[in-house]
């Protein structure tokens, strides 16, 4: 079975050939982020209609890269949440509209189980169960992941999401947006303990994460040094941001590792892609004797080959998932847990 993903639920549009025989056939991408950058994040209707104009020349792209015809295509499926409504639709009336024509089902696909299921896209992936730390810009949540759909969550983030946290930090450094991978970048050429800043619920005893204080302390920083912030100190405390991020992030890892006596850990979503948090997890699995996977690099951001993967999986254990009505709606509040399970 193949089947056609498309991703629009933010500011990329990711379109992708997954087949159940073969595996990933192509994926294409388009990143959004040079036209939000100068206004320092997200322009919802900009990034829709710049979907709008992207989706049908990346269908061409995936389908030449592949080599197959779309008449090959069995099923089509789309982020349906969350996301940005408008930026939604857009992938939700382009998936509907070519399922349409082609006669082929449709399937809309939860845009975090696409993230959650990544890991299973690369060469060394994981059986279930597993813990699943899914860290991007919207979310950052412990799950018990049993199956496709079973989900439990274990804690979640009380404010800022990390990755929101990497923007913020960022932003108040003077580094653009997204800031995720350049206050890493910055962070390597700092030094450590130079700044300390906060490990926001390091002993909550839970496995609930806050990172609104510190963007905050970061604010902090940067203020007490008013005008002269040379690049030194802007990268000791990146550095420090870094540092204290990643030690919580790892240190609730472990906590849900023991608690739920697993073995296995996926890192999902686009702060995945972090090398400062993967050389950390790869350390401590090594000393506490877990396993940590992630996805590809360039599969940690948003992207069309987790959700082609995803509704690949959904449809091959449920053919009932697959609609024909073609109506459509979207979800830009969804809760993960609110899935079912499919065997
Ligand atoms: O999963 P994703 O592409 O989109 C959402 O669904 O939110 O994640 C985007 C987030 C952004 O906040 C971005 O700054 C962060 O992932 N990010 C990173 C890195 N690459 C992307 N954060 C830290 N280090 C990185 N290398
Ligand atoms: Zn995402």
């Amino acid at each position: 079975m193949i089947v056609l993903g498309v991703e629009s639920s933010c500011d990329e549009t990711g379109l992708a050939l997954y087949d159940t025989e073969r595996g990933l056939l192509s994926h294409a991408l388009h990143s959004q982020v040079a036209m939000h950058e100068e206004y320092g994040g997200v322009v919802p209707e900009l990034a829709s209609r710049d979907h709008v104009r992207r989706a049908i020349p990346l269908l061409e792209q995936v389908l030449a890269d592949s080599g197959i015809d779309i008449a090959s295509i069995d099923a089509v499926a789309y982020t349906q949440g969350p996301g940005l409504a408008g930026a939604l639709l857009v992938g939700a009336s382009v998936a509907n509209g070519l399922a349409l024509a082609l006669e082929k089902p449709v399937l809309g696909v939860h845009h975090l189980e696409g993230h959650l299921l990544s890991p299973l896209l690369s060469s060394r992936s994981p059986v279930f169960p597993f813990i699943a730390l899914l860290v991007s810009g919207g979310h950052t949540q412990l799950m018990r992941v049993d199956g496709v759909g079973a989900y439990t969550l274990l804690g979640e983030t009380l404010d800022d999401a990390a990755g929101e946290a990497f923007d913020k930090s960022a932003k108040l450094l003077g580094l653009g947006y997204p800031g995720g991978p350049a206050i890493s970048r910055l962070a390597e050429v700092g030094d450590p303990g130079v700044y300390q800043l906060p490990r926001p619920m390091l002993h909550s005893k839970n496995l609930d994460f806050s990172f609104s204080g510190l963007k905050t302390a970061v604010l902090t920083l940067v203020k007490n040094h008013q005008t002269n912030l040379c690049e030194q100190d802007k990268a000791h405390i990146a550095r420090a941001f870094v540092d204290a991020i990643v030690e919580v992030l790892v240190a609730k890892c472990l906590a849900a590792l023991k608690q739920t006596r697993m073995t296995r850990l996926v890192i999902a979503g686009g702060v995945g892609a972090n090398t400062q948090l993967r050389a950390a997890l790869n350390d401590a699995a090594k000393n506490k004797g877990f396993e940590v996977f992630y996805p590809e690099l360039a599969l940690c951001t948003d992207n069309g080959a987790m959700i082609a993967f995803a509704g690949a999986m959904r449809l091959q254990r449920d053919p009932s998932a697959a609609r024909y009505d073609y109506g459509f709606n979207v979800r830009p509040r969804w809760p993960l847990d609110e899935l079912l399970p499919v065997e």
